[in-house]
């Protein structure tokens, strides 16, 4: 594959893109070398990223451009084709996937709000071939207070995110959940600094299974977890309980949980600094 940095560097029109954008993509662009794919990215300025993409991923790679700006349309005499649009219309996704069909690889350097990321996820969701992936750049929006972007909010792109993850893990059995659309297609969400990533499995995923290994070996062996425990070595200072506690206590009582409940509270006080 190319260095994708001197392709920035040799665009012929201007672009604008974060310092560790180049090393995430390249990283995550290895499994498409040599395939034939059709990228998609929305928001294109001056066109300066379209001709990036098209050198860094050669000749075979189809590159469109999706614009709010109807200038951009020019940039079809350049070989690419735009389409113009809003990216935050559910009916202008429907359109554009019944002309382009399914792509390989959606990029979002649009507007950034929290409806525009949304939309383009929700809308291209489902028009994603297997293997695909799904770039969100820009998500420090989700932080943004300022610049109209009025996070952190309930709404923000990155805690729509957060209930997707709950979605992936249905796949496993313990969890007691029917699997929906998304649980079966999407592989894995990648948080990266302003870079959130789907990535869309090869084949349907199913429900996982837990496997063993040498069988006739199989032991009993005595769990400790829920077992009771003195808790006179634990940190005290964040609980006055366990100074009144001499005896050992179960892992499953409201005391123990509560206990618990102080420490983990206390390394989130601690992250967020
Ligand atoms: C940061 S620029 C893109 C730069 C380009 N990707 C590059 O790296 O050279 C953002 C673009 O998104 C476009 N845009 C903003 N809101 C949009 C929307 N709702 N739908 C589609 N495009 C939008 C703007 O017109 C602008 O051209």
């Amino acid at each position: 594959m190319k260095n994708l940095k001197k392709s920035f560097q040799s665009s012929p029109k201007y672009s604008i893109k974060w310092s560790n954008y180049f090393e995430i993509y390249e990283n995550l662009f290895k499994r498409f070398e040599k395939k034939k794919i059709t990228l998609v990215e929305v928001g294109i300025g001056n066109g300066g990223s379209l001709f990036m993409w098209r050198n860094y991923f050669g000749n075979r790679a189809k590159v469109i451009g999706v614009e709010l700006n109807p200038e951009a349309k020019k940039l079809e005499k350049n070989g690419f084709k735009i389409f113009i649009g809003d990216q935050s219309n559910p009916n202008f996704w429907k359109k554009f996937y019944k002309k382009v069909g399914k792509i390989d690889i959606l990029i979002d350097d649009g507007g950034h709000t929290n409806l525009q990321q949304i939309t383009t996820l929700m809308e291209s969701i489902n028009n994603i071939k297997p293997g695909g992936m799904i770039v969100i750049e820009d998500t420090h929006t989700s932080f943004m207070k300022n610049k109209g972007f009025k996070n952190p909010s309930k709404f923000s792109f990155i805690n729509f995110t957060s209930s997707i993850i709950e979605i992936l893990h249905r796949r496993n059995p313990m969890i007691n959940k029917k699997l929906n659309y998304l649980s079966k297609i999407i592989n894995s969400i990648e948080y990266f600094d302003s870079i959130t990533v789907f990535n869309f499995a090869k084949k349907k995923l199913t429900e996982s299974r837990n496997i063993e290994n040498n069988k006739n070996l199989r032991v009993y062996f005595d769990d400790f977890r829920f077992h009771k425990t003195n808790m006179s070595s634990y940190p005290k200072k964040t609980n006055f309980f366990l100074d009144l506690i001499k005896k050992k206590i179960s892992k499953r009582s409201y005391l123990y949980r509560f206990y618990e409940n102080i420490l983990i509270k206390n390394y989130l006080k601690e992250i967020k600094k």
